[in-house]
């Protein structure tokens, strides 16, 4: 059939390198079904699922299945993203290899929720990984700097009394990941970077010469601590919402490629985890059904990005960073492609109980935001419209 993308703009199909399937473990709150019809409502043609299901995803039958049940439903491709280390307070590395080598063919491995707390076993992870070729997604955050933290560390926290989180907690984790895998000859992808001093020290060391890439979030381009005068639980998300200054470096990193992409660290949690007393509800936002919206009313808007730049940072970055062979690339005549059709000059106002997620705790609840996903295509065939 015919699909009429008149109007439209074309793009490579979407690519998010993180992405929270609460599969296994809390199926109450996102499947693997219901995360890629979300993935494909927004898009996306490609998640990452990460690693901190229960079980957490640390050996390679988990990741296959999975991956399995991601092709079963056919709406997405569903990569899982394996665990650096065993269990949930591993000290003992996981058996990468295999993932890497199941059907699944794990490509990113990473400590999600929890940084390897121990840099002996960063370093060992690292040097385990350049032999595989594999990419280490790291959390960045010090634990030690983190405990109870539930806010930003500035000073709209400290005027709400609300436990700090800060900055050189990312940075200093991010400086020690940057020199471990210089020395381990190995790549390390930053997960959500959220600062200001991210960025410099990013654009560090890649003048260095360290294979060193990053994401950045929606909610991070757009939203700072101001929102937290609400109290309200939906706003709270590791890492916490920054300052003004750390949002407008991150947009300035995105456009001239010091950060290298998009990714929404999409993290469904049900009503009943969010809607408490702030320092009680569960850090994590939605992110697949909005994140290109906020993509052009932050970045393409204010003419930091053209819609070339857009299908960089949303999918042909993200697919070079984990070799995905079939995103991204010219597709000839007549082969089936991943493709995603939008509307650039529609609106839309987001309804919670309209999204095709489980969840319910988007950010953006009510507001009006740019650009709708006409329709997405995986492999020839349409996925949303
Ligand atoms: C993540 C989640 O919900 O799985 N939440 C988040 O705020 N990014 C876990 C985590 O990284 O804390
Ligand atoms: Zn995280
Ligand atoms: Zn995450």
């Amino acid at each position: 059939r015919t699909l009429d993308g008149h109007g439209g703009i074309l793009l490579p199909g979407l690519v998010d390198l993180h992405t929270h399937v609460r599969e296994p473990g809390r199926e109450d709150t996102e499947t693997i079904a219901t995360g890629s019809a979300a993935a494909a409502k927004g898009g996306y043609t490609a998640i990452f699922a990460m690693a901190n299901t229960d079980p957490v995803a640390d050996n390679a039958s988990i990741t296959d299945a999975v991956w399995r049940i991601g092709q079963e439903v056919g709406l997405c491709d569903v990569h899982p993203v394996g665990a650096v280390t065993v269990g949930l307070a591993g000290e003992q590395l996981a058996e990468m290899g295999m993932m890497a080598d199941g059907v699944a063919k794990v490509k990113l491995f990473s400590d999600d929720g929890k940084c390897v707390h121990d840099p002996v076993v960063m370093k060992r992870a690292l040097e385990y990984s350049s032999g595989l070729g594999v990419l280490i997604s790291q959390h960045s955050e010090d634990p030690r700097l983190t405990v109870g933290a539930v806010a930003h560390d500035g000073p709209i926290a400290a005027r709400l009394g609300l436990a700090g989180w800060p900055r050189a907690a990312e940075e200093s984790i991010v400086a020690r990941d940057a020199l471990l895998a210089r020395d381990a000859g190995a790549r390390v992808h930053v997960a959500h970077a959220s600062t200001e001093g991210t960025v410099e020290l990013l654009r560090w060391a890649r003048g260095q010469g360290i294979d060193i890439t990053a994401e950045v979030t929606p909610h991070h381009l757009l939203l700072d601590d101001s929102r937290l005068e609400t109290y309200d639980g939906v706003n709270r998300v590791n890492p916490p919402l920054r300052e003004d200054r750390d949002k407008m470096a991150l947009r300035a990193a995105l456009a001239d490629g010091v950060i290298d992409c998009v990714a929404t660290d999409h993290a469904p949690h049900a009503s009943q985890e969010k809607c408490c007393e702030f320092a009680q509800a569960k850090p994590g936002m939605l992110g697949l059904e909005t994140a290109l919206s906020i993509v052009v009313e932050t970045m393409v808007r204010p003419g930091l990005l053209d819609w070339r730049g857009v299908a960089r940072v949303m999918s042909e970055r993200p697919a070079e960073i984990v070799g995905l062979d079939d995103h991204g690339r010219p597709i000839a005549v007549g082969e089936p492609g991943n493709l995603t059709i939008v509307d650039p000059d529609a609106e839309w106002t987001v309804d919670p109980d309209a999204l095709a997620s489980k969840s319910r705790n988007t950010p953006y609840a009510e507001m009006t935001l740019p650009a709708t996903v006409q329709a997405t295509v995986l492999r020839g065939t349409v996925t949303a419209e």
